[in-house]
């Protein structure tokens, strides 16, 4: 239909792709082969990529999610692996109408099993390179902290060397918070964030994914964020939802995510028409696609289902995407 040909169209950005989310069960299995990984032979799930696949069919909720998304990546062990992995989402992306990805990774997920963070950063970078150069796309990485590890943890990570220097020469232009939500709210991380915005990093965390729509309201408070990642529970408190459209706060929605997670029923309850009503500003992503069935294209469409919204609609969301981006002003004026 021709709505769907203006969604591929559209110059898209997305700012909410969790970079361990885009381990499709074939590049899992691959990895795992070729490096030797033990997967748990406890869980029949991973027998095959295809019994991996059906059982991401039947999340229970986030934190389900998370305990296969996190024995995934335990594949992820030498800088190519991470090259593959980036790279194989761009393409996806830009096959999508993605012109410019803001990416998640999650270092403590890695460094913790002992991968260093610059071989991470190495692979990632090597992607990122070859996304400009072959496909135009410009990208740029925001490093997570996990939110279910102790906040001194979180601290002790932010101040190594390595991780110092990525943000110092550029390389990475944000944090964000991530992981388990509902016993970890968001003030637990003041010092991190007070610390990144000193050093005049950009900030985001999740907030109101599970989470209540208060931990949107403290995310703002005491994280300085700029953005939220979800949010859907914003819609839950008309006030917050005034003072978020006011503020220019961007949500980053992830419809698939929602459904997928068990957050809403369906994609018709995410509530897309009660933000574009109050005006508060969102983008539509993929958060974990290998994991959610749908890449941002296919999130795009599914809105399109559940919401029925104009063509001018969907040119503002776009239009309120790359302005809520990091990129350079300049960049932004190309996107336009
Ligand atoms: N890590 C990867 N995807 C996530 C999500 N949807 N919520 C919280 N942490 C995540
Ligand atoms: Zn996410």
């Amino acid at each position: 239909s021709p709505i769907h040909a203006l969604l591929l169209a559209l110059p898209k950005c997305e700012h909410h792709i969790h970079l361990e989310g885009a381990l499709t069960p074939s590049l899992l299995f691959e990895l795992a082969a070729r490096n030797n990984t033990t997967l748990p032979v406890d869980d029949l799930a991973f027998t095959s990529p295809e019994s991996l696949r059906s059982r991401y069919e039947h999340f229970t909720s986030l934190d389900d999610f998370l305990h296969y998304y996190y024995i995934g990546m335990s594949v992820l062990i030498l800088p190519s692996d991470f090259e593959a992995l980036a790279w194989s989402y761009f393409q996806r992306a830009a096959a999508n109408g993605v012109h410019h990805a803001e990416v998640f990774f999650d270092p403590q997920a890695h460094t913790s099993r002992g991968v260093a963070y610059s071989t991470i950063l190495s692979g990632f970078n090597a992607a990122r390179h070859r996304a400009h150069e072959e496909l135009r796309m410009s990208t740029e990485l925001i490093c997570c902290f996990l939110r279910h590890l102790p906040p001194p943890d979180c601290l002790a990570t932010f101040n190594q060397a390595e991780v110092q220097q990525s943000f110092e020469n550029g390389a990475v232009t944000g944090i964000g918070l991530d992981s388990s939500e509902l016993d970890f709210p968001p003030q637990l991380f003041g010092e991190l964030y007070r610390k990144a915005g000193e050093q005049g990093l950009r900030r985001t965390a999740h907030a109101g994914e599970e989470g209540p729509a208060a931990y949107i309201a403290n995310a703002i408070d005491t994280l300085g964020v700029e953005r939220i990642d979800h949010g859907i529970k914003l819609a839950e408190d008309a006030e917050l939802m005034q003072r978020v459209a006011e503020s220019g706060i961007m949500l980053t929605i992830c419809p698939f995510s929602n459904v997928l997670l068990r957050c809403v029923k369906s994609v018709a309850e995410v509530p897309i028409r009660k933000f574009l009503n109050a005006g508060v500003r969102f983008s539509i992503n993929s958060d974990d696609p290998a994991y959610f069935g749908g890449y941002v294209l296919e999130n795009y469409c599914a809105v399109q289902e559940a919401h029925n919204l104009g063509e001018e609609e969907w040119e503002n969301i776009c239009q309120a995407g790359i302005e809520g981006s990091w990129c350079t002003q300049e960049r932004k004026e190309e996107l336009l």
